[in-house]
């Protein structure tokens, strides 16, 4: 079966943000000018994802305007001729988008949960806003890929540093099917170094068979007293095959504050409008760091 729909979880606190998230989505917090589920929303569209449901929180109503036409903007920007800005507001209009609240932020797994019926029974992908993929192929596209072949379960990993282990899902992986696809024994959710089976780090995509919903259903609270979709797909994987794909690519992660600033600085050096300034601003830095440095 064709993987057609995408689940975006937005709904969580985003406290690392604070006090900028206290009333708005962190998934909204731009880089250089672009709010990063945007992002998302391109990568899924770019992997031939048809339909995408936003699980939201409190802060429903700024992501849903954003995808929804702005009639006097777009008026106003066409009266001034600014056709490029035009432009830039129209595109993010012509997406089928579909909006579900999570009422309480129980967890990741009970803000999949909340996508069953519109998922019925497809396979589909999770994507989440706290990771921007970079990779010849969307990184999406390269687990629809690995799901035509094996009809299974593929969640995405990466190489972390070894102490970062307890921040992350952490896989105990089999031998490798085929390059970069490897079978999984266990998940573990946020392992400390000391325990971790690996240092492949579930990253924020997962292709999903509806049978996870059977899982979630009765799935009990785990670490941080949250219900986890590392826990459930570590039952689902008891049942049926799932595999990890490892991702060679390049992963920015907008999901803290550091990762985000840098993140706005890897960009910023590609956006046309800024680059130069912003070069000239670092080496500008730069210098006077090194001056700092030689004083000491
Ligand atoms: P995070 O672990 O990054 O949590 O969630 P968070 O609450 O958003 O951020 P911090 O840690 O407090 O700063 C990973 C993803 O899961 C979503 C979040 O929106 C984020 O995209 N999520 C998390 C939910 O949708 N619901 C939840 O109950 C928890």
């Amino acid at each position: 079966m064709k993987v057609k729909k995408a689940v975006i979880p937005a709904a969580g606190l985003g406290t690392r943000f604070l006090p900028a998230t206290k009333a708005m989505a962190k998934e909204m917090l731009p880089i250089v000018d672009k709010p990063t589920i945007q992002f998302i929303v391109e990568e899924a569209l770019k992997s031939g994802i048809e339909d995408i449901l936003i699980v939201t929180g409190k802060a429903k109503r700024p992501i849903e305007d954003h995808f929804d036409a702005n009639i006097e903007l777009e008026t106003n920007l066409k009266e001034k001729g600014k056709t490029e800005l035009l432009k830039l507001v129209e595109e993010t209009t012509d997406v089928n988008l579909h909006f579900i609240r999570q009422s309480h932020p129980k967890g990741l797994g009970h803000a999949v949960l909340q996508a069953k019926a519109f998922v019925g029974n497809e396979p589909f992908v999770v994507m989440l806003g706290d990771d921007l993929m970079e990779d010849k192929v969307p990184l999406t596209k390269q687990l629809i890929n690995d799901y035509e072949k094996t009809h299974a379960s593929t969640i995405a990993v990466m190489k972390v540093p070894h102490e970062d282990t307890s921040k992350y899902g952490i896989i105990n992986p089999g031998e490798q099917v085929q390059p970069g696809l490897y079978n999984v024994k266990n998940f573990v959710e946020k392992p400390t170094p000391e325990k971790a089976p690996s240092d492949l780090a579930i990253i924020g995509r997962y292709l999903l068979t509806p049978e996870i919903f059977n899982v979630l259903e009765v799935q009990k609270p785990g670490a941080g007293n949250e219900i986890q979709l590392t826990d459930a797909i570590d039952e689902l994987n008891k049942t049926q095959r799932v595999f990890a794909r490892e991702f060679k690519g390049q992963r920015y992660d907008v999901g803290d504050k550091l990762g985000f600033m840098k993140t706005s600085i890897d960009y910023g050096l590609k956006h046309p409008e800024v680059k130069d300034g912003l070069k000239d601003y670092i080496l500008e830095l730069a210098d006077t760091f090194k001056k700092e440095q030689k004083i000491k």
